[in-house]
């Protein structure tokens, strides 16, 4: 992983990581990239979350959502600027594949414009109208509905019926 001697940490988050959290998400947010997280809704769903550290430092976080027995949604996934392209983002998203593992959750899927990093994930591109309607629960409250232009990304978890 990139720079030989740095350290990194794949962590449970923790409630001293939301002002972190909350800074990164909402700035790729006003960038356009992902939906905005209010401090309230990170502290709610806190459980979800891993994060990553980069010798010390706070590098990036990533949450999997359970959306019903069958499904569940990777969402909130950043890795700060200047840490990027340094496999952590991978990381992030092996850990919380794993999490899904251990709950016997045989289904993922993100709502993305990073296409290409999915798929690097093994997730494969699916038509939105394939995607089922408890999917669009939070969409509601979304900018954006219900002009969503992101890409719904989908990745079975081999094992588990
Ligand atoms: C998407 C994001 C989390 C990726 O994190 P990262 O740490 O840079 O990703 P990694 O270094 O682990 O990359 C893993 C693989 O994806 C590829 N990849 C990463 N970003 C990519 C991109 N924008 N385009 C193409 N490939 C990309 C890498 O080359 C790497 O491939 P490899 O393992 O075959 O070499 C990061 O770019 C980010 O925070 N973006 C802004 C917020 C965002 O869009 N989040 C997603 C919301 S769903």
């Amino acid at each position: 992983m990139g720079s030989g001697m740095s350290e990194v940490i794949i962590r449970r988050a923790t409630l001293s990581d939301v002002e972190a959290m909350h800074r990164l998400v909402n700035h790729f947010a006003d960038e356009g990239w992902m939906l905005p997280k209010s401090r309230n809704t990170l502290y709610q769903n806190i459980r979800d979350f891993v994060v990553a550290e980069m010798d010390g430092q706070f590098a990036g976080c990533g949450a999997l959502h359970i959306v019903w027995g069958d499904l569940g949604e990777i969402r909130s996934l950043a890795v700060e600027e200047r840490f990027q392209k340094d496999g952590l983002g991978r990381v992030i998203v092996s850990e919380l594949l794993a999490d899904a593992r251990a709950l016997k959750l045989p289904r993922i899927f993100a709502l993305t414009y990073q296409k290409s990093f999915f798929e690097r994930m093994g997730f494969v591109e699916v038509p939105k109208s394939t995607m089922p309607q408890k999917v669009w629960g939070e969409c509601m409250d979304c900018p954006k509905f219900p002009d969503c232009d992101e890409i719904a990304m989908i990745l079975e978890i081999e094992g588990i019926e």
